[in-house]
C-alpha cells in the first residue's frame, strides 16, 4: 500500500513538473525554438547566394580581418582586402589563393590607411571599380589604446577617434550611395563590448567604439527602406596582435601580449560568426563570455554597482605589476 502511495506522490510530482513546462515554459521556449529554427533556415538560404558577392575587408592584413578574409573566400566571395601593409595583405592573398575551393575569384590588394580620411572616396571608387560593385564592407580596421586619461596625450585620442571612428565613417559615406542606388548592400561594423561599456585605461579606444555604434544606430533605421542592411558586432577578447599593436598614452607601440588578449576567443572563430551574423542580417550582437555580458547588463541596469567595480579595477590598474586586462 505504502508502495502504491510513493507511486502516486511521484506521479503528482512528474504532472507539476508538466504542467509547468507546459503552461509556464512552452509558451516562451515553443516561439523561441521556433524562431531559432526560422533564422537557421534563413541564414542556409542567404548562405547559397554568397558566393559571387564583393565583400570589402578592411584591417585585412591580420587578427580578426584576416580570418574574415579566409571565411568569405571560403564560402566563394570576391574579396578585396585593405590595410596600410601591403606586403601584409599579399601574404593574405598568398594563403587564400594556396586553398582549394570552388567557387575561388582572386582576392584583391588595396592600400589603405583610415586615418587619411581625404584619400578615402578616391580608395572607395578603386574599390568600386574591381568588380563594379560592394556587395559587404566589413568595417573592421582598428587600433587599441593602454593608458590612463591623464597620460593620454590629444593627439592619442585624435589618431584612435580617426582611425577606428572617422575611417569606418568615410569609407561608409563612399560607399553607400552605390548600395542604395542598387537598393542591395550590407554594412558591418567590427565594435567591441568597449562600445558598449567602458572600462579604465581604454577611454579613447572606448570612446571611438561607443560612437560606432551609435553611428550604427542611426544609420540601420535610415537605409532600412533601401534594402541596405547595418550590423554591429561588439566581441569581447580576441586572441589577436591588438595590445602588440596598440598605443601608449604618448603615441609609441605598446608592444605587449596582454594576457586577457592572449586568452581570448578564436579570430578564425570570431569571422565564421560574424558571417553568420551578416547572413542573420543580425542588427546588433554582443560575442562573448559571460564576464562581459554580465558587465554590460549591470552597466545599463545597475550602473552604480557597475561603476564602483571599475573603480576597484581602476584603483589595482594603478599599482604596477599588477594583472592588465
Ligand atoms: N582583439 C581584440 O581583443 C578585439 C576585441 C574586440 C574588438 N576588436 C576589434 O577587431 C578589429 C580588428 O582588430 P584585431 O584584433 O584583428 O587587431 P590587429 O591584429 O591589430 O588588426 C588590426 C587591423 O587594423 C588595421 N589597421 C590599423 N590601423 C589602420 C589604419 N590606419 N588604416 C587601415 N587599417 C588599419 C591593421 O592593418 P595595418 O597595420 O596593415 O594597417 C590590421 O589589419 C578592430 O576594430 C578591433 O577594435 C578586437
Amino acid at each position: 500500500m505504502q508502495e502504491v502511495d510513493k507511486c502516486n506522490a511521484s506521479s503528482s510530482d512528474w504532472n507539476v513538473l508538466y504542467w509547468i513546462l507546459g503552461t509556464v515554459l512552452m509558451p516562451v521556449a515553443l516561439p523561441l525554438a521556433l524562431i531559432n529554427v526560422w533564422q537557421r533556415m534563413r541564414a542556409h538560404k542567404y548562405r547559397n547566394q554568397l558566393p559571387g558577392k564583393v565583400v570589402l575587408i578592411t584591417g585585412a592584413s591580420s587578427g580578426v580581418g584576416e580570418s574574415l578574409a579566409h571565411v568569405f573566400y571560403r564560402a566563394g566571395c570576391k574579396v578585396i582586402l585593405a590595410a596600410r601593409r601591403v606586403e601584409e595583405l599579399q601574404r593574405v592573398k598568398r594563403d587564400l589563393m594556396a586553398l582549394d575551393v570552388q567557387p575561388a575569384y582572386p582576392a584583391t590588394v588595396l592600400a589603405l590607411d583610415l586615418a587619411e580620411l581625404n584619400s578615402i572616396p578616391e580608395f572607395a571608387t578603386r574599390a568600386l571599380a574591381v568588380h563594379n560593385q560592394v556587395d559587404i564592407l566589413i568595417n573592421n580596421g582598428g587600433i587599441s589604446v593602454r593608458a590612463d586619461v591623464a597620460s593620454t596625450t590629444v593627439d592619442v585620442d585624435l589618431k584612435v577617434m580617426l582611425v577606428n571612428y572617422f575611417g569606418a565613417v568615410a569609407l561608409t559615406k563612399a560607399l553607400l550611395p552605390s548600395m542604395t542606388k542598387r537598393q542591395n548592400g550590407h554594412i558591418c561594423f567590427v565594435s567591441s563590448v568597449q562600445g558598449k561599456f567602458a572600462i579604465p585605461q581604454r577611454a579613447a579606444y572606448s570612446a571611438s567604439k561607443h560612437a560606432l555604434q551609435a553611428f550604427a544606430d542611426s544609420l540601420r533605421a535610415e537605409v532600412f527602406s533601401k534594402q541596405v542592411f547595418v550590423s554591429c558586432i561588439s566581441p569581447g577578447y580576441v586572441r589577436t596582435q591588438m595590445s602588440i599593436n596598440a598605443l601608449t598614452g604618448a603615441g609609441k607601440n605598446y608592444g605587449k601580449m596582454d594576457p586577457s588578449t592572449a586568452k581570448g576567443m578564436s579570430p578564425d572563430k570570431l569571422a565564421e560568426s560574424i558571417l553568420q551574423c551578416i547572413l542573420r542580417k543580425e542588427p546588433d550582437i554582443l560575442i562573448c563570455d559571460l564576464q562581459p555580458k554580465i558587465a554590460y547588463y549591470l552597466r545599463h541596469f545597475c550602473p552604480r554597482l557597475f561603476f564602483w567595480i571599475m573603480t576597484k579595477r581602476a584603483a589595482k590598474l594603478e599599482h604596477p605589476g599588477e594583472k592588465n586586462d
